[in-house]
């Protein structure tokens, strides 16, 4: 499929999609929330497609948040319906993918940028990468799930500073925060990420979908994770990449998954 904002490739197992406004940074307008859901739609979809990985063109933005020209004369009515259809389509529609998805944080990751990477399943930046939600410097908060989502990684304290003082971080202190997992070159950003992917391939996707499940259970009102681990634990039991992975170790094997 052809898109005008993001560039889709697919190549051994591995969907990137790129987010390609460099002259904006990357912000994401309407149109790109779009393209970037049926990009994640169609990924998800495709059996061969193991592991999403999303990151932004050029070398200074992976995403410099949402496009303020775009919303600077909404009124409340329609500043609800923009966070609400941006977190359906987007934000909580990636966090809930069954297939795993990586950002690979390249440069600014800004207001809605930082909340596109925290709606990844995990996180890894590059050394000149800068994070933050500036969205009160406009009279804002964050409305794509930053104030939940940051919360949860780095803890209350840490999130509230960062909100409240408008200011970005950097790649050493995003990871003293656990806000990303690793920080590489620019050069080795995204060969860092297959390499991650390459492992995740390696193992049962039915199994990796699954655990997805529970793990965002524990963040879901209302709902007890525990009870979602059971359940999913149970589940793989039926599966053919329980009764392969469990042979295949007793036979002194590898594995060969099918993701059924
Ligand atoms: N929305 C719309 N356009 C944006 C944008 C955004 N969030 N972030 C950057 N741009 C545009 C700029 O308007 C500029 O466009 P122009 O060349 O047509 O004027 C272009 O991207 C380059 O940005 P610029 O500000 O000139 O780059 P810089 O290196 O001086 O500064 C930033 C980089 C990231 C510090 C700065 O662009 C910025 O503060 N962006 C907004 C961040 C933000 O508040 N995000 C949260 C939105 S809710």
């Amino acid at each position: 499929m052809n898109y005008s904002n993001i560039i889709s490739d697919f190549k051994d197992g591995i969907t990137t999609i790129t987010i390609n406004r460099p002259s904006k940074l990357n912000a994401l307008n309407k149109e790109t929330i779009l393209e970037l859901h049926s990009a994640f739609k169609a990924a998800d979809s495709e059996v061969s497609t193991q592991v999403i990985i999303i990151t932004g063109s050029g070398e200074k933005a992976f995403v410099a948040g949402a496009d303020i020209s775009e919303f600077a004369h909404f009124g409340s009515e329609q500043g609800h319906s923009l966070s609400k259809t941006g977190q359906d389509l987007l934000f909580d529609f990636v966090e809930n993918l069954s297939t795993p998805v990586i950002a690979a944080i390249n440069g600014f990751a800004l207001g809605g940028g930082l909340e596109l990477a925290l709606s990844a399943h995990f996180r890894v930046a590059s050394e000149n990468a800068r994070m933050g939600l500036p969205e009160v410097s406009l009279g804002l908060i964050p409305g794509y799930g930053g104030t939940q989502r940051l919360t949860q990684l780095a803890g209350k304290g840490r999130s509230l500073e960062l909100i409240m003082t408008a200011s970005m971080i950097d790649a050493q202190k995003a990871l003293d925060y656990g806000l990303v997992n690793y920080v590489v070159t620019q050069e080795e950003l995204l060969s860092s990420c297959h390499a991650l992917a390459a492992k995740i391939k390696s193992n049962s996707s039915v199994a990796i979908s699954a655990a997805i499940k529970a793990v965002n259970a524990h963040y879901t009102d209302g709902v007890n994770g525990y009870d979602v681990e059971i359940a999913e634990f149970g589940k793989c039991f039926e599966t053919e990449d329980f009764e392969e992975g469990t042979s295949a170790f007793l036979e002194k094997r590898k594995a060969k998954f099918t993701g059924k």
